[in-house]
C-alpha cells in the first residue's frame, strides 16, 4: 500500500498477547479492542444512530449482500453514501457478500468468477464477483473494505477446505487489484483455511503476500465450537503482522470476545447484542436474563444496577418484562440499547486493562462476576 492511502494503525500498550491501539479511518477513529454493531440494512435495528453512539460504539458494520439488493449500492452513492444516507457520521466496515450470500440466498452457485444466486426478497439472479464487491462498497463509502472470500463451510474435508481456501486468495488478490486506494480508505483480507494449521499459514502468506491494511480471521464461529475457534486464533494470530489490526469476524459471546482479545484479536462484530435484545434476552456482568420469565413480572430492580443505559435509569426489570408480553416495540429497543451499552463497556473494561497491564486481573474478576449467576 502507498503510505498516503489505507486506514492507519498505531499501538499504544500490550498486555501479553492483547493489545490498545487505534484505527484511524476517513471518518474517525476507533480504539481497539473493539466492537461494531451490526446494522445490516444500513440500520441498528430499532435505534438512532446517536443512541448507537451513546452505547460507545465507534463504527459500524455494514452488509454489501443486502444493500446491493435493496436500496442498491449507486442509490445509496447518489445519496451520499452510507455514512450520510443512514445519518452515521463516524466509521464504516462493509462485508463483502459472499459470507451472507451463502447463508441467505436462493440456488447459490459458486465458480472462479464469484458467485452467482437469486436475491431472497425477489428471486432476482445476480452475480457477485471480487471486482463488483469491490465496487459495491466504493459506492457506500466503507471506510473499511473487506475483501470478497467464500467463508468455508463447517465441517469440510480437507481437500474441500484446501481449494476453498485457495480460491479465496486469488479472489483476495482480485479484491486487492480492483480496490481504489484513497486515504482513510483501507482494504481488509481475510484469512480462510478451516481448522487445518498449514493451510491457515498458507492463507496468512498469501495475504501479506498481497499487503493489507488489516487481516480478518474468517471461517470460524460456523459450528466448530469455542476450543477450537481458540486453537486455530492460536496457531493463527502469530504469524500476522503486529502492524496490522486484526478482526475476528461473526464473534461473539461476551466470553468468546475476552478470550479472543487475550490472544491478539482487536476488532469483532456480532449480531448477538441485538438480536438477542429483540428476543427478549439482556446480558449483564451477572449472565444473560430471559425478560419474558414470569420471575420478572413484579421486578422493581433495573435490569443491571451497574448500568448507565437509557433502559437501566428509570425503567425496571418488571416494566420491560411487560413490554415484551404485550409486543410493544418498546421492549426490544430498550433490551438491544441495553446489550450494546453491555458489549460497549465490556470493551472499554478490557481496553483500560490492557492499558493498564492488568488484564489477568479483569478477566477473573469478569469470570467470578459471571459465575454468580443473576439474583
Ligand atoms: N462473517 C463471519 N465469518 C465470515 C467469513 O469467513 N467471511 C466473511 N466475508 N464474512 C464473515
Ligand atoms: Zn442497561
Amino acid at each position: 500500500m502507498n503510505k498516503d492511502t489505507g486506514t492507519k494503525f498505531s499501538l499504544h500498550a500490550q498486555d501479553g498477547l492483547a493489545r490498545r491501539g487505534q484505527v484511524t479511518t476517513a471518518h474517525g477513529v476507533i480504539d481497539t479492542p473493539a466492537f461494531m454493531p451490526v446494522g445490516t440494512v444500513g440500520s441498528v435495528k430499532g435505534l438512532l444512530p446517536e443512541q448507537v453512539a451513546a452505547s460507545g460504539a465507534q463504527i459500524l458494520l455494514g452488509n454489501t449482500y443486502h444493500l446491493m439488493l435493496r436500496p442498491g449500492a449507486e442509490r445509496v452513492g447518489r445519496l451520499g453514501g452510507l455514512h450520510r444516507f443512514m445519518n452515521w457520521p463516524g466509521p464504516i466496515l462493509t462485508d463483502s457478500g459472499g459470507f451472507q450470500v451463502m447463508s441467505l440466498s436462493a440456488l447459490r452457485k459458486m465458480t472462479e468468477e464469484g458467485v452467482t444466486f437469486r436475491s431472497h426478497l425477489d428471486g432476482s439472479k445476480h452475480l457477485l464477483t471480487p471486482e463488483l464487491s469491490m465496487e459495491i462498497q466504493h459506492h457506500l463509502d466503507a471506510d473499511i473494505t473487506m475483501a470478497f472470500d467464500e467463508c468455508t463451510p463447517f465441517p469440510a474435508t480437507y481437500p474441500e477446505a484446501e481449494s476453498s481456501m485457495e480460491r479465496s486468495m486469488r479472489w483476495a488478490s482480485r479484491s486487492k487489484q480492483a480496490f481504489q486506494p484513497r486515504p482513510g480508505y483501507g482494504l481488509f483480507g481475510i484469512v480462510q483455511g478451516s481448522v487445518h494449521e498449514d493451510l491457515r499459514r498458507r492463507s496468512v502468506e498469501a495475504l501479506i503476500d498481497i499487503g493489507f491494511d488489516g487481516y480478518a480471521v474468517g471461517g470460524l464461529a460456523v459450528g466448530e465450537g469455542q476450543e477450537t475457534m481458540l486453537q486455530v486464533l492460536d496457531f493463527t494470530l502469530p504469524l500476522l503482522p503486529a502492524e496490522h489490526p486484526r478482526y475476528l469476524m461473526g464473534v461473539g459471546t461476551p466470553e468468546d470476545i475476552v478470550k479472543a482479545v487475550q490472544r491478539g484479536i482487536d476488532m469483532f462484530d456480532c449480531v448477538i447484542p441485538t438480536r438477542a435484545g429483540r428476543t427478549a434476552r439482556g446480558y449483564t456482568p451477572r449472565g444473560t436474563l430471559n425478560l419474558r420469565n414470569a420471575r420478572h413480572q413484579e421486578d422493581s430492580r433495573p435490569l443491571d444496577e451497574a448500568c448507565s443505559c437509557p433502559a437501566c435509569i428509570g425503567h425496571s426489570r418488571a416494566y420491560i418484562h411487560h413490554l415484551f408480553r404485550a409486543e410493544e416495540m418498546l421492549g426490544p429497543i430498550l433490551l438491544t440499547l441495553h446489550n450494546l451499552h453491555y458489549y460497549q463497556s465490556l470493551m472499554s473494561g478490557l481496553r483500560q486493562a490492557i492499558e493498564e497491564g492488568a488484564l489477568d486481573h479483569f478477566v477473573q474478576a469478569f469470570r467470578e462476576q459471571q459465575a454468580l449467576g443473576d439474583i
